[in-house]
């Protein structure tokens, strides 16, 4: 099963439709999203529609879409739950309080629970994790855009990953062109960010083995590729 993070799918901001359906095509079993979301106005066109797609289960209760989903693989059964923190990000609900909702309801179906913990801080993103460590099987960080390098199996059988950092443009600062960015933190002033399109790439993942009789997780392996890091190198 493969699960990709896609809240800057779309140029860096929100995803569209078309690109959703492309990534069911690619082998993309469930699509999570972020504070990123709504950047493009056409997500609240497909939402209600997209079953495999999640945003933060945190938002407001009347923000459309859902934060959880159940999806079926070789007749197991995996909920994924996307969180959002709120530490340096918008004043949401209580993720913590959230994953014990969210948590309790998949374990009635399933022991088989991973968590896309959509997080700006690492204090937060550990927090959480030792938060779920025995009742999911895996908890992965999302949104900074750079892997940490704490990929480890807690006591209780919980994967932890801090943050899977993200697949995209290499020379680039999160994706973006640096030089906006760069004057933006000189100046203070705002700027145009725009998505980098061309040159070397980056490939950030991780693949974590659980086991299925009682879906706690055997081993997780972050995967980062780029000219830096070759692939088997
Ligand atoms: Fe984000």
């Amino acid at each position: 099963m493969t699960i990709a993070n896609g809240e800057n799918a779309a140029g860096g901001r929100g995803i569209t439709e078309k690109i959703y359906k492309t990534f069911l095509q690619e082998g993309i079993d469930v699509v999570t999203l972020g504070n990123h979301a709504w950047d493009n106005r056409e997500i609240f066109e497909f939402i209600s529609e997209a079953k495999r797609m999640i945003r933060p289960a945190n938002f407001p209760q009347k923000t459309p879409g859902t934060g959880i989903v159940f999806v079926k693989v070789n007749n197991v059964e995996l909920a994924v739950i996307n969180l959002q923190g709120r530490s340096f990000m918008a004043d949401i609900d209580d993720p913590f309080t959230k994953a014990d909702e969210l948590v309790a309801q998949a374990a009635k179906k399933t022991s088989h629970i991973f968590v896309d913990f959509h997080a700006e801080t690492t204090s937060e993103k550990q927090a959480m994790g030792w938060y779920l460590d025995g009742r999911i099987s895996a908890i992965v960080g999302t949104h900074t855009h750079v892997q940490t390098n704490d990929a480890r199996v807690l006591p209780g059988g919980t994967a932890y990953l801090t943050d899977v950092g993200m697949t995209g443009p290499y020379d680039a600062i999160l994706g973006m062109k640096k030089d906006p960015i760069i004057e933006k933190f000189i100046t203070a002033l705002p700027k145009r960010f725009e998505v980098v399109e061309n040159g070397r790439s980056i490939l950030s993942a991780c693949i974590l083995e659980i086991n299925p009789r009682n879906g706690k997780t055997k081993t997780i392996a972050p995967i980062l590729i780029n000219e830096d890091h070759p692939f088997l190198a």
